[in-house]
């Protein structure tokens, strides 16, 4: 099968390079263009177009991380993207701009497959639980290598709060909180999960995770916690994993 491609799509950058399925890894070094504003499924599709224009030889599918739940290609919320996205069919809508065959999946569900794969869980079985802090709180589910896709458990309400407006790494940097007050939050939030759902275990994901050190020996939970281990390249290459299985 020819070299799929991965796309990025987060809110400040468009990433996207040619994914070698072997190494799960790029194939070729990404690109990466700034996201338009407003952030629109039209003016993102046109980032896209130029983005593929890069890579002539790359043919095979492409997928798209969106920050969003997905179902069947179509976009179903947008917690921190621009609200046109509600109700777009976005496998359509890019395939029909960029002549390719385009499969659409959750930020998360997309970083949690690549951490499977190929990073912090691969080769777990049992019920792995992959969460992304950033601006929201990305999840996804994983159970012995296969994805529940869509769980969105970064808007659990805990104490009458959306769990991510109080634990995502955007309520820690708005709140200036230091590494132990931030700590104190992910473990009222990684506890929930652990009773919701007695993972076997957690990889945590996002920017963040590059500062692990700094907050994972602080969290008092009870269930093994890894931080994600593909760190920025996860999207990149779990939409390209996406959209080879999907093609
Ligand atoms: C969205 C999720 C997304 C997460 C991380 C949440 O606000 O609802 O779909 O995975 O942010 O970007």
């Amino acid at each position: 099968m020819s070299t799929p491609f991965g796309i990025d799509f987060g809110g400040t950058g468009i990433k996207g390079a040619p994914v070698d399925l072997q190494a799960g890894d790029f194939a070729e070094d990404r690109v990466r263009i700034t996201t338009p504003r407003p952030s629109t499924p039209a003016a993102v599709a046109e980032v896209f177009v130029e983005l593929l224009g890069h890579f002539p030889d790359c043919t095979g599918p492409v997928g798209v991380t969106v920050p969003g739940v997905v179902r069947h290609g179509v976009v179903h919320s947008a917690a921190n993207i621009d609200p046109a996205w509600v109700g777009t069919d976005a496998d359509r809508l890019f395939t029909e701009a960029t002549g390719r065959d385009v499969h659409v999946v959750n930020d998360a569900d997309a970083a949690g497959l690549a951490e499977v794969r190929y990073g912090a869980a691969r080769g777990r079985r049992g019920l792995v639980i992959v969460t992304t802090l950033g601006t929201g709180i990305g999840s996804a589910l994983i159970h012995d290598g296969v994805l529940v896709p869509n769980s969105e458990l970064g808007h659990l309400e805990i104490e009458g709060y959306d769990a991510e407006s109080r634990a995502a790494n955007s309520a820690r940097e708005r709140e200036e909180l230091d590494w132990a007050a931030w700590a104190e939050r992910l473990t009222t939030y990684y506890r929930t999960l652990e009773k919701l759902f007695s993972p076997d275990l957690f990889v945590i994901g996002g920017g963040v995770s590059k500062h692990a050190d700094e907050f994972l020996p602080l969290l008092r939970v009870s269930t093994e916690m890894v931080p994600a281990t593909l760190r920025n390249k996860a999207g990149v290459v779990g939409a390209a994993l996406y959209a080879a299985e999907a093609s």
